[in-house]
């Protein structure tokens, strides 16, 4: 399974993480690390070497600074199939969601989601409840899969937007949003999509899934630093700006431009996290997403093959690896998500996430919703060998917990440890 690749690129890995915290990291679905080294150096060249406050003067590190946002600009743009002057630079994936959300819906609209959606998108729906924006919430089944059929159904007279993730940060699950955005651009409704786990893994065309917004994190599988992200908005949609401020152009005026982008960038720009941000998305299309997405498949085939039927774990999530992203969710039973990962914490070295994964509805859909469940989330550069080692001290933690629950009587329903 291109161990040889895996190789080289953990070689140059390791060199980079000496002196680091050692240990196996499991949790690329929260933020990808480590992070290729023409990140790091992109970053350290631009905040050693020029960085200045793009857009607001016209000196020549200004300039030079304008000129590497562009270019980040053009790279994001040519990895989702939009233009430039299309692409919103934002903190993360939370920023672009709120400004697509809260730049366009107003009183009396109404919203259709899904269960599988992140509190990034919940959460703003829900504080908008206040003014009058109602929503739907579509059901999803029990691995976390959605009928487009079911959005369609949901569609009302009102409807303004739907929103939905290209995948699941829980299970993995990747949502038909092709099929999504068919349905909106019928009905006429904008299509708002959510690629924070998509991006960089799954193929993130905005014309075939004729997409009026884009959000996307530039910190998970783009490789980018954390502070990065993005929204693409289609030319021409209206959208008003969430935040007020400088923008480098018309500053003789205390009007807030609403031109797409500047009007949307208010403030100083991360101008190093997206120098970054460019050099992950270069990475990812040199990389290629097929070898990208095969090499997570094949870890969490591999993971699955030594997890799934075996005595005291429960898997959620589509059976099928290219039914999901890369990512394993499984609780041991008898054991609390939280208690699984923190054994693994302290014990073994591994680092993944327990708990609700800021995801709530999801959790209701795959029956979690008393217990959260352990999430193991794979990058590009995790081995064959790590998988191994992480499956072999979950079967551990699994023994441990049956020999518990025979001489302690745990209860299944609480979860307790
Ligand atoms: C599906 C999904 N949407 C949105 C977000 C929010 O992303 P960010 O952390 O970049 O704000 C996440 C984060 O994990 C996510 O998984």
């Amino acid at each position: 399974m291109g161990e040889e690749t895996d190789d080289v690129k953990g070689k140059e890995m390791t060199e980079q993480r000496k002196g680091g915290i050692n240990m196996i990291y499991l949790d690329n679905a929260a933020t990808s690390f480590p992070k290729p080294a023409s990140v790091t150096d992109a970053v350290t060249e631009c905040m050693t070497e020029w960085c200045a406050n793009p857009g607001r003067s016209g000196h020549e590190m200004a300039m030079k600074s304008a000129e590497a946002v562009y270019r980040a600009r053009i790279e994001a743009a040519g990895l989702i199939g939009a233009g430039p002057d299309e692409i919103v630079f934002t903190q993360n994936c939370t920023g672009a969601l709120n400004i697509a959300l809260h730049g366009v819906l107003r009183p009396g609209d109404h919203v259709v989601t899904t269960m599988m959606e992140h509190n990034s998108v919940l959460r703003p729906l829900n504080a908008m409840r206040r003014y009058g924006v109602k929503t739907t919430v579509v059901r999803c089944g029990p691995d976390g899969r959605l009928s487009a059929e079911s959005v369609r159904r949901a569609c009302r007279d009102n409807t303004r937007m739907i929103v939905c993730t290209m995948a699941s940060n829980v299970t993995g699950t990747v949502m038909p949003t092709e099929e999504i955005g068919e349905i909106a651009a019928e009905k006429r409704i904008l299509f708002l999509a959510d690629g924070s786990q998509a991006a960089g893994v799954l193929e993130t065309d905005v014309e075939s899934m004729k997409a009026d917004f884009l959000a996307v994190s530039g910190h998970k599988s783009l490789m980018g630093p954390q502070g990065t992200g993005f929204l693409y908005i289609r030319h021409g949609t209206p959208v008003f700006s969430v935040t007020e401020g400088g923008t480098g152009s018309e500053s003789e005026s205390i009007v807030q431009p609403q031109t797409v982008p500047e009007g949307m960038e208010a403030g100083t720009l991360n101008v190093p996290g997206i120098t970054g941000l460019a050099e992950g998305i270069r990475f990812v299309k040199k990389t290629g997403l097929p070898e990208i997405r095969k090499k997570e498949e094949n870890l969490i085939g591999y993971l699955s093959s030594m997890l799934e039927g075996r005595k005291n774990i429960i898997s959620y999530g589509p059976e099928k690896s290219e039914q999901k992203v890369g990512i394993f969710a499984f609780n041991i039973r008898g054991m609390n998500s939280e208690t699984t990962a923190e054994i693994l914490d302290r014990q073994y070295g591994i680092a993944v996430r327990a708990g609700f994964h800021c995801a709530p509805f999801a959790h209701r859909a795959i029956g979690t919703q008393n217990s959260g469940c352990v999430r193991i989330s794979v990058g590009m550069f995790n081995t064959e060998k790590e998988i191994s080692d992480a499956a072999e001290a979950i079967l551990d933690i699994a023994e441990i917990a049956e020999k518990r629950k025979n001489s302690v009587k745990i209860s299944d329903k609480n979860m307790v440890y």
